[in-house]
């Protein structure tokens, strides 16, 4: 039986919440995105179809069920995409809830796009730019822009491993100014997108480890758009403002 302590708690205690991950994470090897546990955002589901239809004509419309939950990703829970809750779905999110498979459970949003470079896949960006050259266009000071990266980082599952506030779950905390390669927009930008192990390969190191875990590559196929980055980037900024390593 191995036992290894990562701030302050055993890998076994995590290994027996998310089985299979703890192993991975001691043995300095990527974790796996498929693998990542669901953390999402609690949705209260009503006890009744009928609650919902407030309009009475035995159809439940998006309206209606975002009235009743406010926090459900709809286009995940609609799964015909007919842009109804019909019961059969409705009995699938409240069985999916009970059981704690539903994972989608945050809405997605679609956010202003105010820089140049938006919609640029982050891997492109960090291959085009020389390096250190990488800088946030975004003010982690803006409370707007911090908002919409907390969603936006929610929109991208980083909460399964860093916790929904980012006080860290299974790997480390972002706001706790301890910064693992460095704190510049251009390193965190590049960790993020690439992952450690191809961060690394380009001449990243680790200046304040605090796991020894690799963090997978979520540029690309994840994180799809620069700008959405960015505006993650601020909001783990603003939450450090005044600590840092
Ligand atoms: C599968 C788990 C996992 C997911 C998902 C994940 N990370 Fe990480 N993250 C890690 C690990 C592990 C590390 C530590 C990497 C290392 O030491 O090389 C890390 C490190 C970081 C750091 C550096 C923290 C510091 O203290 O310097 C940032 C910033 C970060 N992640 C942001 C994100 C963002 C943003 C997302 C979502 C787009 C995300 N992570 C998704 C596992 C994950």
């Amino acid at each position: 039986m191995f036992r290894k302590t990562i701030y302050g708690f055993t890998v076994i205690a995590v290994a027996v919440a998310v089985a299979g991950i703890g192993p991975v994470l001691a043995n300095n090897s990527p974790v796996s995105l498929a693998a990542a546990p669901a953390r999402a955002e609690s949705v209260h589901v009503p006890a009744t179809y009928e609650s919902m239809d407030t309009s009475h004509d035995g159809m439940v419309t998006e309206k209606e069920a975002m009235a009743a939950m406010p926090n459900l990703n709809f286009k995940a829970a609609d799964t015909n995409g007919d842009g109804q809750l019909d019961r059969v779905e409705y009995l699938d999110l409240q069985e999916k809830i009970a059981n704690g498979t539903w994972t989608n459970a945050v809405p997605k949003k679609e956010f202003v796009k105010t820089i140049e470079g938006y919609d640029d896949n982050p891997v492109d960006v960090v291959t085009k730019a020389p390096k250190g050259s990488l800088k946030n266009p975004y003010d982690p000071a803006n409370t707007t822009v911090a908002a919409e990266g907390r969603q936006q980082y929610l929109n991208h599952g980083c909460n399964g491993c860093h916790g929904g506030n980012g006080g860290g779950g299974i790997c480390p905390p972002l706001n706790n100014g301890v910064w693992i390669y460095g704190q510049s927009d251009d390193t965190l930008f590049r960790l993020v997108s690439l992952g450690s192990k191809k961060l690394q390969e380009s001449g990243y190191s680790r200046v304040s480890p605090e796991t020894p875990a690799l963090m997978p590559q979520m540029g690309g196929t994840n994180v799809k758009k620069a700008g959405d980055l960015w505006k993650i980037i601020a909001w783990i900024k603003s939450m450090n403002a005044k600590k840092s390593n």
